[in-house]
């Protein structure tokens, strides 16, 4: 079905999880190979390209994903799982959602004024308004909010495994 329900997620909700999430982790790996790469490397503009590009994306899905999550039901973490962790994997989630939304942001906003963000060759955003300090800030905030992300990435998917295959709950099967 489309919509979630109280125990299972719809296929929209599971189609925005999978394409978003691995999109997340190819633009991680391709941020950290393309800024160690020699500034003469032919295919490192490619590559910066393709991270802006995929990035722009990921932007726009995160919008409908959290948009159709306030749309529809939640299923519920099992009843017997400890208040503590059922409250860590909840807070989890929503920084997870601030995280890809605030990576993607500060991506966007940084290379505005500066370089421009092009878009898989189709456009490229580009204008005044950013400036060189607020750039800078913007920056920062895109190295380092990373070293959260991997936290929060690891804590994610460890617990999901510990569902599948330490309490062999539903969980991971919902989202599939
Ligand atoms: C959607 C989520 C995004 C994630 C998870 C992400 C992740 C990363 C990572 C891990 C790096 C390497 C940081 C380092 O250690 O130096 C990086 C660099 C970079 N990202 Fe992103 N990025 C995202 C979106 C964007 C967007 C939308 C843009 C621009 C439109 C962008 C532009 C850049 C640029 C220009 C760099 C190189 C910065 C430098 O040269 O120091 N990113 N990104
Ligand atoms: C690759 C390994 C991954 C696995 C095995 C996995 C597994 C899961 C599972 C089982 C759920 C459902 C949790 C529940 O029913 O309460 C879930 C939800 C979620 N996952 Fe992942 N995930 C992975 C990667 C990611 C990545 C890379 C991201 C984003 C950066 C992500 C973001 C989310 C979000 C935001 C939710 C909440 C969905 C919602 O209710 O709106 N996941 N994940």
């Amino acid at each position: 079905m489309l919509k979630n329900t109280l125990e299972e997620y719809g296929w929209l909700a599971k189609v925005l999880h999978w394409v978003v999430g691995l999109a997340m982790i190819g633009i991680v790996i391709a941020g950290l190979i393309m800024t160690d790469m020699d500034q003469t490397n032919p295919v490192r503009g490619q590559i910066y390209m393709i991270h802006k590009s995929v990035g722009v994306t990921i932007l726009a899905l995160v919008l409908v994903r959290f948009l159709w999550r306030l749309a529809n039901p939640v299923p519920a973490l099992p009843g017997d799982m400890p208040a503590w962790q059922s409250l860590l994997a909840h807070l989890n989630i929503y920084l997870l959602y601030a995280l890809m939304f605030s990576m993607a942001l500060s991506g966007f906003l940084m290379s505005y004024s500066s370089y421009g963000v092009p878009f898989f060759g189709l456009v490229t955003f580009k204008g005044e308004g950013i400036s060189p300090d607020l750039g800078k800030f913007f920056h920062t905030v895109h190295v380092l909010l990373p070293y959260v992300l991997y936290a929060s990435f690891t804590a994610h998917i460890v617990g999901a495994l510990y569902h599948h295959f330490v309490r062999k709950d539903n969980i991971l099967k919902r989202m599939v």
